[in-house]
């Protein structure tokens, strides 16, 4: 009784548990907690015990010239080694789960990027730190990094695994909760790592499907609206705002087109197409007066042409 009571309070210091594999890590994780409180009453109770107990009476007192006992010995050896053991096992039968990757998952491709989550669905959906999946349904990520190494963690689900440039790596989970939950990434990855953060978001399979048809009509959308979710998800929102002309790594975007900038070396540059374009393709040829450069990587090579003319027609609406 006070077994499962002590248990159940150890678990709401956790996050919400929202898959199997994360109720099974709170009752590995709740059992070593109430273990070693009962191992630390144990020692100290009995410290204080027989210290309070044996205290020198007077004197002239004299303590029994004690050696060993073989017995007791064995016990606080044994016992411990058999909790140790168990506790061994116990840990890797849960980590066997947590690293099979089960047959026939829905598979989404997770790049990280500085500094963002970019998510791609096998019909070619892309988001960005937004991950939508059905409950009940094996799902397996496929992890990969575009720049440095990130570290791709839900709490609620107990799984976390490193985006790692230049290799796969994979994660797989079992949601049996609906949700929101928190994306997180645990590798310092530079100045915005803090900002990486994305939702995995746990729906019926009627709104999975229902929400996946409706952003494969991405390619048919009108440029700036194509322009606002590329955003999203080239990471550039992660550095600019475009909702205030608040600074975050690089200049505010918000209501800059058609102004003009004054850049590093004093002179004044017009904020046009032609601005924008170069800004994004070498970032680094005119700095915006205030700040180092550096920052930004290039993105030639990572956005087409029709991309550009989607993201300066965004950039154009909002000023
Ligand atoms: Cu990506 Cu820290």
């Amino acid at each position: 009784m006070l077994w499962m009571s002590t248990t159940a309070h150890a678990k709401k210091l956790m996050p919400t548990s929202a898959t199997e594999i994360a109720s099974q890590v709170d009752n590995l994780y709740s059992f070593l907690l109430i273990s070693s409180f009962i191992a630390c009453a144990i020692l100290i109770g009995g410290m204080i015990y027989f210290a309070h107990k044996y205290k020198r009476k007077s004197v002239n007192a004299k303590s029994a010239y004690i050696t060993h006992n073989v017995f007791l010995e064995f016990l606080w050896s044994f016992i411990p080694l058999v909790i140790f053991l168990a506790v061994f096992a116990w840990g890797w039968l849960i980590y066997h789960d947590m690293r099979t990757m089960p047959q026939n998952a829905l598979e989404i491709h997770v790049r990280g990027k500085q500094w963002s989550w970019e998510a791609e669905y096998k019909s070619g959906v892309k988001t960005a730190n937004l991950i939508k999946v059905p409950i009940n349904k094996d799902v397996k990520l496929i992890l990969t990094s575009t720049d440095v190494l990130h570290s791709f963690y839900v709490p609620s689900f107990r799984i976390k695994q490193d985006a790692v440039p230049g290799r796969y790596t994979s994660l797989w989970f079992k949601a049996n909760k609906f949700g929101e939950f928190h994306i997180f990434c645990t590798e310092y990855c530079g100045t915005q790592h803090s900002g990486m953060l994305g939702k995995l978001h746990v729906v019926t399979q009627e709104e999975y499907d229902a929400w996946l048809e409706e952003e494969s009509k991405f390619s048919t959308l009108p440029l700036a609206q194509k322009g606002e979710k590329l955003f999203q998800i080239k990471a550039c929102s992660g550095c600019h705002s475009t909702a205030d002309k608040s600074v975050k790594a690089g200049p505010a975007l918000y209501q800059k087109f058609g102004t003009e900038e004054e850049i590093k070396d004093g002179s004044k540059v017009a904020v046009d197409e032609a601005y924008l374009r170069e800004s994004i393709l070498d970032p680094n040829a005119k700095i915006v007066k205030g700040f180092n450069g550096g920052v930004m990587p290039t993105f030639q090579g990572q956005v087409s042409e029709d991309e550009l003319a989607a993201l300066i027609e965004y950039l154009k609406t909002i000023k």
